[in-house]
């Protein structure tokens, strides 16, 4: 593990407007896109509350145990300035201006990149301008990284985002560990070398001495891309390449189950669920999906075999209610907005076709609920449908899985979602087939109790065993196993992968 913390060191430094002394540097230092705070405007006055998402819950724990600093964007543009410290880690921000949200955030992050590693479900754009800008900012975070960790210290990299800065870093400070975790899915070679800067990414990455990916085939399209694109040597976990030793990894991440179990048990949330089924009139059946609203999320598709369920019979609205959470994101996005219009096209057809005076068939809603009202919905729903088109992981399905501590609850899942190679239990979809989803559902609901609770049993037994922490514990455990400074054998498989 990580050494413990320097006490020497000011936990009260600033938002990092000034280059940190020496005795300032920290031990650990996170940089991911966004700081763990996000700005928010309460009764006109701002406040800064906690980004949501297990991420900053996992960091957040590691960080104060380690004289740890976050460097991240603050999700404004323009103006804004945060506390300094959050939960007793230090914060440094990195200004991005409109200009530069538009070619760095919009442009290359999401419609190049993010598009290439989903399967190109959007045809990836291309620009050298926005190329130009993913430089200019990964050299920024990379620069606020050098800036601020301390001689020998660690510096964990999260995302593709910012995948320039792990060798960025490296030229700048050779002195640190350096680790990168790829949150997204890593394509297959016919998609990454499409990338006309497929080779600077790759070393990019190189540059870190651990790179870690949501599940094992994700390592192994990156070692073998590195070996072909680059001549990197060595195996699928361990490459050699420019006289330095990386190792790469598959690194599932997870929820924090101990914190979701306490909240699925609390009387309050489990009364919240309650109402929510007799706000839907009691059905016997609630089905639902909650998805950031992204077309890689294979919402339209799922709604689209659920209309035809209940069009051919096999749904009743009387006795099945579907809900369905789409949560804004990326909403300056021509694609995102195109996704929402018909979405909710889709959507009002449904309820158009089906629905009665007073009793919708899809209660649609686009909003960012609290997490204890999404823990509510998780209760009160029979059958979850989690059905993208490629996914990194899908923690609402782990999620759903966590909260359900009586063994209740069928979960339809992609089998293009990483979680799939971990929630065996679930009832497998290829998302893009309508009948293969119809099929799925009907099986959901014609499964019995004691076909469910093995099925929710075995997917239970999966993933109460880690949680966020263990999770974030084993990347650094592996990332201070290695030596930057002394290269091994290849054929020597110390991999981390799990
Ligand atoms: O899944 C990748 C990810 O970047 C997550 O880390 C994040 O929660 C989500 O996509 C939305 O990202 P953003 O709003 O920063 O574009």
């Amino acid at each position: 593990m990580l050494e413990p913390a320097n006490q020497s060191a000011n936990p009260t430094l600033g938002a990092g407007r000034i280059s940190p002394s020496e005795s300032d540097r920290a031990n650990f230092v996170v940089v991911a896109n966004r700081l763990p705070v996000q700005q928010s405007f309460s009764e006109g006055n701002e406040e800064w509350r906690p980004s949501p998402g297990g991420l900053v819950s996992a960091l957040t724990a590691v960080l104060q145990g380690h004289d740890g600093l976050w460097i991240g964007w603050l999700g404004v543009s323009d103006h804004g300035e945060p506390p300094p410290t959050y939960e007793g880690i230090r914060l440094k921000p990195v200004a991005i201006s409109p200009e530069e949200y538009a070619d760095f955030y919009l442009g290359f992050s999401n419609a190049t990149l993010w598009p290439l590693y989903h399967d190109a479900i959007r045809a990836p754009v291309f620009h050298r301008h926005w190329w130009n800008t993913y430089q200019e900012i990964n050299r920024r975070y990379a620069t606020a990284a050098a800036e601020s960790v301390a001689p020998g210290g660690t510096v964990w990299i999260h995302d593709y985002q910012l995948q320039l800065v792990p060798n960025m870093l490296r030229l700048l400070r050779p002195d640190v560990r350096i680790g990168f975790f790829l949150h997204i899915p890593f394509p297959p070679s016919e998609l990454f070398t499409q990338l006309p800067w497929r080779r600077e990414i790759l070393t990019g990455l190189l540059g870190a001495d651990l790179i870690g990916f949501q599940v094992p085939h994700m390592a192994s399209n990156f070692s073998r891309i590195a070996r072909r694109q680059l001549g990197a040597t060595g195996t699928d976990s361990v490459l050699l390449f420019d006289g330095r030793t990386i190792r790469v990894g598959a690194f599932p991440i997870t929820v924090d189950t101990a914190q979701i179990t306490a909240l699925a048990l609390d009387p309050k949330i489990r009364a919240r669920a309650r109402e929510l089924r007799r706000d839907l009139g009691n059905p016997e059946v609630v089905l639902l999906g909650v998805d950031r609203l992204d077309y890689t999320k294979g919402i339209q598709q799922r709604i689209r075999a659920i209309n035809e369920l209940y069009a051919d019979g096999t749904l009743n609205g009387d006795t099945h209610v579907m809900v369905q959470v789409a949560v804004p994101s990326r909403e300056s996005d021509a694609h995102y907005d195109l996704e929402r219009h018909n979405l909710e096209q889709v959507v009002s057809e449904m309820n158009g076709d089906h629905g009665l005076v007073g009793s919708p068939v899809i209660h649609y809603l686009h909003q960012n609920l609290p997490f204890d009202e999404l823990l509510a919905l998780y209760l009160a729903a029979d059958v979850m449908l989690v059905t993208p088109f490629r996914d990194g992981m899908n923690l609402v399905a782990k999620e759903y899985v966590t909260c359900r501590t009586d063994l209740t609850g069928k979960l339809v899942l992609s089998e293009f979602a990483g979680a799939a190679s971990e929630l065996r239990g679930a009832f497998m979809v290829n998302p893009h087939d309508l009948d293969g989803i119809k099929e799925a559902v009907c099986l959901a609901l014609k499964a019995g109790p004691k076909e469910a609770k093995a099925r929710m049993s075995r997917m239970r037994r999966k993933t109460m065993r880690r949680n966020v922490f263990d999770w974030a514990q084993s990347f650094l455990a592996a990332l201070q196993q290695s030596n930057p400074a002394a290269p091994v054998d290849a054929t020597d498989d110390p991999a981390p992968s799990q």
